[in-house]
């Protein structure tokens, strides 16, 4: 297992180049298993989620190829249904398969994912949404085994909470069921508004795009996608709050401001003076000096898009340990996502934790000190990775297995923009 050690205290300056969204590329991943023919998507990170869920692809057979970041995905041969547990553990979103396989082979058996480091994550809402276009579920050894004679048929469905890959998977089921289907309280997340284009582009008739109503009426064709993965969002936050933590100044390029609505609002209120053009944002230190002056603590209140990410809730903790006086961090979406806490205080952040509330003192720049921590899951990790860069002398992050699934290429992007940091053999 590999280790990250950071030698903190410098300042991040320069550019970064931002790679397409994981959560995009997941969703677009699993729906070109609903029509045969060759598919090309553009933009696609290589992470280690992207890469498992192409070997789950590759276990139902469907062969893919990688050309930089171009992704030929030929599905043409899928022939099997299953996702096995192996795959499945190891990344929740395998269970966007299901959608797909039922609308193109009538059949799926999906491992049940579990719950995770942050929270229960029940799949209720995928199901129930099955259920009422028509589809057979039952649950047994730990595995959805889903069935549908002939075509889904079109139905209302409300989600009690806008679910993210509730949405896309039954989007991907059913925009071949026959007649329409409505889902209400769907989410809005740009990552579904990048499903509904590439859906679309495939022939399948989708309304309400990036709204909370999405009416689709049935096809029953669809044709190969050729469709490009919009940028990161939750990249682009980590590496904007990266350079702030470090009292540095850069540019994150590549990027698309527009879908960092709540982000972008909650940094300038820290003081930090954010410059945003159609694919670039640009973060300078509060009072223009070389200097950088104390950022002002912040409160953040979690929720679904367009308010603030869940995604990107430990990067801002993070940069609140470096603020002046004190910030609360409420998360509302999952109800244990406040794993990176006891690392964080481990480099002398301080922060109390009281239910879905993390109250932070913050010690205002450079108040951390490098140590030995772990990673626990993805944006716990990034989070931690912030704090040591921004943290005097050396931290070591062990674990950092999580890291490498979201981020794409994280030691070379931050070694350019002038951080010490490298990965060792633990
Ligand atoms: N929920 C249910 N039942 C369901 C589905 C969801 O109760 O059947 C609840 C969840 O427990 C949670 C809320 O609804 O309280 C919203 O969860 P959602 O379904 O939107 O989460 P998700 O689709 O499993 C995606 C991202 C997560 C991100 C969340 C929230 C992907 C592949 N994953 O998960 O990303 O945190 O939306 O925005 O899109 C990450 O990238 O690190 C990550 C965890």
């Amino acid at each position: 297992m590999e280790k990250l050690i950071i030698e903190g205290g410098v300042k991040l300056e320069g550019e970064v180049r931002i790679s397409g969204a994981k959560n995009a590329a997941l969703p677009l991943i699993a729906a070109t298993l609903l029509a045969p023919g060759e598919h090309v998507l553009k933009n696609v990170p290589d992470l280690r989620d992207t890469r498992t869920m192409l070997k789950l692809l590759e276990n139902l057979g469907v062969r893919s190829e990688r050309n930089g970041d171009v992704l030929k995905i030929d599905s043409t041969d899928l022939e099997s249904g299953e996702a096995p547990y192996d795959l499945v553990k190891t990344m929740r979103a395998s269970v966007l398969v299901l959608g797909p396989l039922l609308a193109r082979l009538g059949r799926a058996r999906v491992s049940l994912p579990g719950g995770c480091a942050i929270g229960a994550r029940p799949i209720n809402y995928h199901i129930n949404g099955l259920e009422l276009l028509g589809v057979t579920c039952d649950l047994e050894g730990g595995y959805v085994d889903a069935t549908i004679d002939g075509r889904m048929k079109g139905n209302t469905i409300y989600f009690d909470l806008p679910s993210v890959t509730g949405t896309e998977n039954l989007l991907m089921a059913a925009v071949q069921a026959e007649g329409t289907t409505v889902i209400k309280n769907a989410a809005r997340e740009p990552e579904v508004g990048n499903l509904v284009d590439m859906l679309n582009g495939m022939g399948a008739r989708i309304e309400g795009r990036d709204t909370d109503r999405l009416t689709i009426h049935g096809v029953e064709n669809l044709n190969p996608a050729n469709c490009a993965i919009i940028p990161d969002r939750i990249e682009t936050g980590t590496y904007l709050i990266a350079i702030a933590a470090t009292g540095g100044e850069g540019v994150v390029t590549h990027c698309n401001p527009s879908h960092l609505p709540s982000l972008l609002e909650k940094l300038r209120a820290t003081g930090l003076r954010i410059e945003e053009t159609e694919s670039t944002i640009t973060v300078r230190q509060p009072n223009g000096s070389a200097t950088p002056g104390p950022l002002k603590g912040t409160d953040i209140t979690t929720s679904p898009y367009p308010g603030y990410p869940t995604d990107l809730q430990a990067q801002f903790m993070a940069l609140m340990t470096l603020a002046s006086g004190i910030s609360a961090v409420h998360e509302t979406i999952f109800e244990n996502r406040f794993m990176h806490v006891a690392e964080l205080q481990r480099l002398g952040a301080k922060i109390k934790v009281d239910g879905h509330t993390a109250v932070v003192d913050g010690c205002s720049m450079n108040g951390l000190n490098g140590a030995r921590v772990m990673a626990t899951d993805l944006r716990a990790s990034s989070s931690l990775v912030i704090a040591g860069l921004a943290a005097s002398g050396r931290t070591e992050i062990s674990r950092i297995y999580h890291l490498e699934r979201g981020y794409e290429g994280l030691v070379d992007k931050l070694t350019a923009l002038g951080a010490r940091v490298w990965k060792e053999q633990e």
